[in-house]
């Protein structure tokens, strides 16, 4: 048998093969298969691990060793202040996207009760995430993909949320006629033929990801009809690639919206586009 600390020194030093991370995945995976937090593996290190334990570990490793995301392996991923259940149905909720929850949160500052559409919801990570700091918001939450919903309204029940409706919707093709005081989306914007393709995202939904030649077909269809479904002074917020905070402005300008312009992430790189009605 093998103690914690050997187990977590040889793993790390193999995943540094595909991962940035290689030590917390290690930790991650082994206090996983310990059904233990991490904080165990420290207290405990020289504690031998089971053989069945190893067994399932290795079988773990070995498929993070394929650039499995670590995300999958494990059924769940953090965001905002919540823990969400992934699946390969969904896209893995990014650290990036807290930016839009932001940005939204503060476009809602002074509404009560405001009524805000998150436009393909994916795991729900955008949706519950405002609802977490909204509880007075009334939330409609809409993906095209029924398997998508599903982890969508799982993740809700989890995290015990009742003010979310969901809706399964080619974008705003099957939402009911309404005014919105604000639509959020994070819709897939990588252009066909992009080389990011073939790397760690390729594990991931197509259709969460790719949107036609230019990668801009999504929001286009999103940006054609949005007006419609906005009251006078409501926000759109659309996260985008940060080669696409040029093309988004101008689009929104396009279809009729006003004081269209771009924001940058922590890194400096253009993310998310918004645009108002009015
Ligand atoms: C980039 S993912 C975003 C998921 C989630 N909102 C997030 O930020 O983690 C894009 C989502 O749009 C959904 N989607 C793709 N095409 C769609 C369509 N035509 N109508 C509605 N949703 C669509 C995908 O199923 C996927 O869940």
């Amino acid at each position: 048998m093998t103690s914690i600390q050997s187990l977590l020194k040889t793993t790390r030093q193999q995943l540094a093969t595909v991962s940035d991370s290689p030590q917390l995945d290690a930790e991650l995976l082994l206090s996983h298969c310990l059904h233990k937090e991490r904080s165990y593996l420290y207290a405990w290190g020289e504690t031998e691990v089971e053989q069945a334990v190893q067994q399932q570990f290795n079988q773990l490793v070995e498929k993070r060793l394929s650039d499995y995301p670590i995300a999958y392996i494990l059924g769940h991923k953090a965001f905002w202040s919540l823990d969400l259940i992934v699946t390969e149905a969904v896209l893995i909720p990014r650290p990036e996207t807290e930016l839009l929850v932001e940005t939204a949160l503060e476009t809602i500052q002074t509404s009560k009760a405001p009524k805000i559409l998150d436009l393909g919801t994916g795991s729900g990570a955008i949706a519950l995430a405002i609802a977490s700091e909204r509880p007075d918001a009334i939330i409609t939450a809409s993906d095209y993909s029924n398997k998508a919903l599903a982890i969508a309204q799982q993740n809700a029940k989890k995290n015990n949320f009742h003010n979310i409706s969901f809706i399964q919707s080619d974008w705003f093709g099957q939402i009911p006629p309404q005014e919105f005081d604000l639509i959020v989306s994070n819709p897939p914007y990588i252009p066909s033929q992009d080389p990011h393709l073939k790397q760690g995202i390729r594990h991931e939904p197509l259709q969460a990801l790719v949107s036609g030649e230019t990668g801009l077909e999504a929001i286009n269809n999103i940006l054609n009809s949005a007006l419609h479904y906005m009251h006078h002074r409501a926000w759109i917020l659309i996260e985008h690639g940060y080669n696409q905070g040029d093309a988004v402005p101008l689009l929104m300008t396009e279809a009729g919206l006003q004081h269209s312009h771009c924001i940058k992430d922590y890194n400096k790189n253009n993310r998310l586009s918004m645009g108002r009605k009015g």
